[in-house]
């Protein structure tokens, strides 16, 4: 439903102000299922958000959000989901390595009434990892709604350190999400006024926790909002995690920024804190501009409409109040000084750059440099076409070169990787470890480096994209293969790289976009099936090039554009 900006603001607005003075909620902690045979039921359910209002929720074997998952690496886990709610869904291992099939992807689809079985072997180290729907265009309103749970990996290296890993009394999962509702208190999508925080589900939560070094496993599930984690009074805090395992040694830090989809793992010593609260805040007042939950993306002529509007954006707010209490019998009160010894893959490594550039669709309409919908190379998801095609082994760079004026925070399935760096500068000590996330900051350039192993697939894609989820449901998303290196029949495929053409199938126009090629004088043919030369087109091309196929009969066509230093293939379907 949409609604008038006036009319959906006053409510908001309402329900901010009452919900400042609303009692404190104990946070809820989600249930752990453990073994290596799961059982997961996606479900529709009902919530009292705000009194007198029942909101429609989805969550898994409970009526709202979704349940721990403990996962030991090495270990072959078996998770069947049963989709209950009448639409259909998919279930997506967040930041877990495994067969392209097992991924929950896009192509994973699960029916109204049916159980999808997945089946892999937990290859990740220990981390917080997540799970949650993955399906085009159904991603934010499965997620926002309460699908999103959070997936504990063990290892015997993170069970030799001394760490706080007793669930729920010194570990603690924060699943940190901001959510918009509508004027019925349904929970709303594509909406930029998320002004209601949750952790876990909860409203305005807190948490009693020992008065000793405890851990918590912070998520940003957010659909778009950034947060500047930090304490009330300030506190040092130690990030002992990434995404995707134990740093090399704990970072100190007064702040953590954590973009949608990313994770944290830190210690906190409240040991000298018994009987006093701090709060968890988001300093967003520090974000710098273009990062969505900052003052300001855009400028002052190009901004999010109703943006301004939220009382979150910018502001300093409390998240989560937590109560210091008696300690436990065994309390940890010490901070390993080592965790890990990571082996990082260098740029020499990499046999292969790949640039991604991201925009706007419409990169003559300015109002789309902030609210897209945003293409990847010109493209946007579609789920027959194969963006990229790597070979098994192959270790590679992918630059994402953000030409719009917000950043996206860029995922990667299937792999962990390293960030190189962000505009050419290296990563905090605390973004050095295993990523499945970056933050690509508005008009600048990440590059991370990763190594494709163990599966390959054929057919079956693995995804990459922007997780703001409303980004996502958009188009902001590509799809890779990994295939076999002796597998020679996808040559043609593998040329197709980097040119990318949209639309395809065409009727009349379609627009090429070739990511590495800068203002070089290149010529484009348009070949039949035959081999006839359809159409020469000469040109200096910069970035896109306008084709226009009105004149040729439907069929298949292969383009060819020889920059000189190489010959650059795809192939069109002309309607
Ligand atoms: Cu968290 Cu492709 O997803
Ligand atoms: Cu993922
Ligand atoms: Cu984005």
């Amino acid at each position: 439903m949409k609604l008038p900006v006036s009319i959906s603001w006053l409510i908001i607005v309402l329900v901010f102000s009452i919900e400042k003075t609303t009692a404190q909620n104990p946070l809820f902690i989600p249930p752990t299922l453990t073994g290596t045979d799961f059982q997961l039921n996606v479900q529709a359910g009902t919530k009292t958000f705000f009194s007198g209002w029942n909101t429609p929720t989805y969550g898994i074997n409970q009526s709202f959000l979704s349940p721990t998952l403990i996962f030991t690496k090495g270990e072959t886990v078996s998770l069947h989901v049963h989709n209950g709610i009448n639409t259909t869904t998919t279930m997506h291992w967040h930041g877990l390595h495994v067969p392209a099939k097992e991924d929950g992807g896009p192509h994973q689809i699960i029916e109204e009434g049916e159980t999808w079985d997945a089946t892999f072997t937990v290859m990740n180290d220990a981390a917080t990892y997540w799970y949650h729907p993955h399906g085009v265009g159904k991603t934010d309103i499965q997620v926002s709604k309460g699908l999103a749970g959070l997936i504990i990996v063990k290892d015997s290296n993170e069970a030799s350190q001394i760490l706080p890993r007793t669930y729920g009394i010194d570990d603690f999962p924060f699943i940190v999400q901001s959510k918009a509702f509508d004027v019925l208190y349904q929970i709303a999508i594509a909406s930029e006024l998320d002004t209601v925080m949750m952790v876990n589900g909860t409203m305005n939560p807190y948490l009693d926790a020992p008065a000793q070094v405890v851990r918590l496993r912070l998520l940003n599930a957010s659909s778009l909002r950034n947060y500047n984690f930090g304490f009330s009074n300030n506190l040092t805090f130690h990030q002992i995690a990434t995404d995707g395992g134990l740093l090399n040694a704990p970072v100190s830090l007064a702040r953590v920024r954590l973009a949608p989809g990313e994770r944290a793992e830190i210690l906190v010593d409240l040991g000298s804190l018994q009987d006093q609260s701090i709060y968890l805040k988001n300093f967003g007042s520090e974000l710098p501009t273009g990062i969505y939950g900052a003052d300001t993306v855009g400028n002052e002529f190009i901004a999010i409409p109703e943006y301004h509007l939220n009382p979150l954006n910018g502001a300093d707010f409390n998240i989560l109040r937590i109560n210091v209490v008696t300690p436990t019998a065994t309390p940890v009160t010490t901070i390993p000084s080592s965790l890990n010894t990571i082996t990082p893959l260098n740029e020499s490594d990499a046999s292969i750059t790949r640039t991604f550039l991201l925009a706007p669709q419409d990169t003559i309409d300015e109002q789309e440099m902030v609210e897209g919908p945003f293409t990847i190379n010109g493209v946007q998801f579609q789920m027959d076409s194969i963006n990229v095609v790597t070979y098994k082994n192959t270790t590679e760079i992918w630059k994402f070169d953000n030409q719009t004026m917000i950043a996206h925070p860029f995922h990667i399935h299937d792999v962990q990787f390293f960030i190189l760096d962000s505009n050419g500068s290296i990563p905090p000590p605390n973004e050095q470890g295993k990523k499945d996330m970056v933050l690509v900051m508005p008009m600048q350039n990440a590059r991370v480096i990763m190594k494709f192993e163990d599966y390959v697939d054929d057919s079956i894609p693995y995804m990459f994209h922007c997780h703001m989820l409303h980004h996502e449901d958009d188009g902001m998303m590509g799809s890779f293969l990994v295939m076999d290196s002796s597998n020679t029949s996808i040559l043609e495929i593998k040329e197709q790289y980097p040119i990318s053409i949209f639309p395809n199938p065409v009727h009349d126009f379609t627009t090429i976009t070739l990511a590495e090629v800068h203002d070089e004088e290149v010529s484009l043919k348009v070949i039949d099936i035959l081999g006839k030369e359809c159409k020469i087109q000469q040109q200096t091309f910069a970035q896109n090039i306008q084709l226009d196929v009105s004149s040729l009969s439907a069929g298949i066509y292969f383009i060819t554009v020889n920059t000189g230093k190489k010959i650059l293939t795809g192939k069109l379907v002309k309607q």
